[in-house]
């Protein structure tokens, strides 16, 4: 087992990282989500306009899908806009869909060049027509990638996602494609935004709150939840590594009980 622990001041890949030690390579969660709050009071405690959090927190994400790689986290879904933040002032949704653009952009050479694969849940009526037009183009340049899969949620709620699905399901049992008993979790799971991603092993939340915002309800039936106080956009790749050690040491008993309890 040794051999699969990673100790002080080892490099992973490329990624230097001081503090990688004592976790198991074997045992990393295949799908971390995170939701990626805390931008506005954290650009805020340094005087700062709530939209100057937001590039940071793009910024945080950038690292963190990287070392999520390197570590062999097979997906991360991160939230980045939700069907209830249009309730937001004008200007901050507007610079969010404009940041979101413009990552897009920006990152798509190192997406290509990093393996990574695009993909997103949410719903895309009512996103600007440029931003829906570079999502498109982000998963079809990224497709092929065999690497992480970054699963962005933009208009993005767990509600909303389950009455999609619902409606959907109706249509097609309407048109005599499904019937009320071929109903299950797995065929409920093919309506969903993440068809064909397993479900979060691991839900991380920053910024302090202890709630679930909306995110990916079905979907966390089960999974371990991990909280820190430290805003989005001061989150660390330490940070991720305290989260999946902690992860580590949890016991997931899905209901039942686990041999020799
Ligand atoms: C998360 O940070 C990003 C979005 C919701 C778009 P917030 O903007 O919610 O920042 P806080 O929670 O107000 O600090
Ligand atoms: C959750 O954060 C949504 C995203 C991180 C995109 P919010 O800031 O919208 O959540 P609440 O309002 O604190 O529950
Ligand atoms: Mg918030």
């Amino acid at each position: 087992m040794l051999k699969n622990l990673f100790r002080a001041s080892t490099t992973i890949k490329d990624v230097p990282v001081a503090e990688v030690k004592d976790v198991d390579l074997t045992h990393i969660p295949q799908h971390v989500a995170i939701i990626m709050d805390g931008n506005g009071r954290w650009a805020k405690a340094q005087g700062k306009p709530r939209t100057y959090g937001h590039s940071a927190g793009a910024k945080t994400l950038k690292t963190i899908v990287r070392f999520a790689d390197k570590l062999g986290v097979k997906v991360l879904s991160a939230y980045a806009f939700s069907t209830e933040n249009w309730k937001r002032p004008i200007t901050e949704v507007n610079f969010i869909m404009e940041l979101l653009s413009r990552y897009l952009t920006s990152e798509i050479q190192d997406f290509k060049d990093n393996n990574v694969q695009v993909r997103f849940m949410g719903s895309r009526e009512g996103l600007p027509p440029v931003v829906n037009a570079k999502m498109n183009h982000a998963i079809e340049e990224t497709k092929n990638n065999t690497g992480i899969v970054l699963n962005l949620a933009v208009n993005y709620g767990g509600q909303a996602e389950i009455i999609t699905a619902v409606k959907k399901i109706v249509q097609d049992a309407k048109l005599g494609a499904l019937s009320p008993e071929d109903i299950n979790n797995s065929v409920f799971e093919n309506y969903l935004y993440s068809r064909n991603l397993p479900p979060p092993d691991l839900l991380i939340r920053p910024g302090g709150d202890f709630r679930i915002s909306n995110f990916m309800l079905w979907q966390i039936a089960y999974a371990e939840i991990w909280t820190t106080e430290t805003y989005w956009p001061a989150f660390t790749q330490e940070m991720f590594l305290e989260a999946i050690k902690d992860f580590q040491r949890r016991d997931r008993r899905y209901g039942g009980l686990n041999a020799g309890k």
